[in-house]
């Protein structure tokens, strides 16, 4: 993993996975379009994530929530008034910086959740000037970083309307209808995949931290008496995760090892149901071959938090630009619920048949991953300089890359080879991400599919025509099997669940 962002942010390029947005017309900061390979690639992650958390599972339902919300959603949720970063404008070239971010590149230490007056000490203290120009900064103010739109004809105070900053909410205001539709009983969750917008001061980190980006959340809702009683904790008792609790960072300890039992034992996490949903979404990656080393648990120091939030662990991942959060698991409590009950006066408890009384959920895990974050970890993750081959080799796992497969005639102008060729790339069509290549010699076709992530080439020559058998190489060793055509398509799927 020897590639910076920037290098990877040229090859997502040169590929097409991702490009600038509006780049003919000199860019646009914070937003990223994704290209042919790209749109695969994302589509095939979001897929992977709703089979291991929606269609494998009978206690979590889906929804797809609007990006635009009536306005009281985002005064109920705290957004409007607590959803800002902190601002530092130049005296004198009215560059406008992150506060925190500002602080973290020079003096190098965490500055995330840092209160004004802090902020404002700090760069005085250190006498933090303005990167560009040098001049001094003016006193730091808040940033809301909500996006701000107008619904209907009239662009006036009352027309304000919001993109969404989190896909959460809609949760929690269709909460209600869930319940009267769908046959849940708590504990259950509610999952939605879908866009985010924040008004980010200072994007960076290529799709790291953009303004517009994609969320697959869950809300995890338990009883409000049974906190402690995890249904399916044991299943994951063993999973060992690497931890910097906030002690431990406070106390400048290196993150250790643990396993669940005694995460949970030695009370490093309080609650058996937090600690259920970080080992949950860790296996996630780990079962995509995520190395283990590179993803952590990180809780966040009481000053870190969301307004919303008790408790929080991120499971970071080892960026190129150091570890960075991919997932924050909070323990948003009551707080959503109760604050939507107050503002819109509607009931959202729930009727507990056994207790015979009415309860408002807890959400003590809101496991809420970044799209564009796993993206670019996958892209880390799979990123191999091949100096033997001469080529990159993506080893994208084969849930999630754009081709699985490939086909090519081996011997150029030779009309019953090529004519094989296409049927058989037509037969794995219909099961298989497959792509047809005819240009080139054999090596550059192979580099080509490596570079994209393709598993399997399947070469088709001229003794395919009467053995009626063909050879597949493997992306990851380059061994080669030959394999009878009417067998193809079961070898693949056999080589797929390996
Ligand atoms: N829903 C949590 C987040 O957007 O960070």
């Amino acid at each position: 993993m020897a590639l910076t962002i920037e290098e990877m942010a040229v090859f997502c390029k040169k590929k097409g996975f991702v490009f600038p947005n509006s780049e003919i017309y000199g860019g646009m900061a914070g937003f990223f379009d994704y290209g042919p390979l790209g749109v695969e690639l994302k589509n095939n992650l979001k897929q992977a994530w709703w089979n291991y958390h929606v269609k494998r599972r009978d206690d979590i339902v889906g929804i797809d929530g609007a990006i635009i919300a009536s306005p009281k959603v985002w005064v109920a949720s705290g957004h409007v008034g607590g959803f800002s970063d902190i601002l530092v404008e130049c005296k004198k070239c009215h560059a406008r910086e992150r506060a925190d971010v500002l602080i973290e590149d020079k003096l190098k230490i965490s500055a995330d959740g840092m209160k004004l007056d802090e902020i404002e000490s700090l760069i005085a203290k250190n006498k933090i000037v303005c990167p560009k120009c040098k001049g001094e900064f003016a006193e730091p103010s808040k940033f809301n970083l909500m996006f701000q739109t107008y619904v209907g004809p009239k662009q006036s105070e009352e027309n304000i309307a919001y993109l969404r900053p989190e896909t959460a909410q809609l949760i929690f205001t269709n909460f209600k209808n869930i319940l009267d539709t769908s046959r849940v009983k708590l504990p259950f969750g509610i999952a939605q995949v879908g866009k985010a917008f924040r008004n980010e001061i200072a994007p960076r980190n290529f799709l790291f931290r953009c303004r517009e980006f994609e969320q697959m959340e869950i809300e995890y809702f338990v009883h409000p008496d049974k906190l402690k009683e995890c249904s399916y904790v044991n299943e994951v008792m063993n999973c060992e995760l690497l931890t910097y609790s906030a002690e431990m960072q406070e106390k400048n300890l290196e993150p250790k090892k643990y396993k669940v039992k005694e995460l949970l034992d030695k009370k490093i996490v309080k609650l058996s149901w937090h600690a259920y949903w970080l080992a949950t979404e860790y296996n996630f990656f780990i079962n995509l071959g995520v190395n283990p080393e590179h993803i952590r648990i990180r809780q966040h120091k009481k000053s870190e938090l969301a307004h919303y939030a008790s408790d929080c662990w991120d499971l970071e991942y080892k960026f190129p630009f150091g570890w960075k959060e991919l997932q924050g698991i909070a323990d948003r409590s009551d707080f959503d619920l109760q604050q939507h009950i107050k503002h819109s006066g509607k009931d959202l408890s729930w009727f507990d048949e056994e207790g015979k009384k009415k309860v408002v959920p807890f959400v003590i895990a809101e496991p809420s991953l970044g799209v564009d974050r796993s993206f670019l970890l996958f892209m880390f993750e799979s990123y191999h300089d091949d100096k033997e081959r001469g080529n990159i080799v993506l080893k994208l796992p084969n849930p999630l890359t754009p081709y699985y497969c490939a086909v090519f005639p081996l011997v150029k102008n030779k009309e019953e080879v090529a004519k094989l060729a296409e049927k058989v790339y037509k037969e794995l069509k219909g099961c298989y991400t497959c792509m047809y290549d005819e240009s080139g010699s054999v090596g550059r076709r192979y580099a080509r599919a490596d570079e994209i992530g393709v598993k399997y080439c399947v070469t088709i020559d001229f003794d395919s025509l009467d053995d009626k058998a063909v050879t597949i190489r493997d992306r990851d060793t380059t061994k080669q099997i030959r394999v009878p055509i009417t067998e193809l398509k079961s070898k693949l799927y056999e080589l797929f669940l390996k």
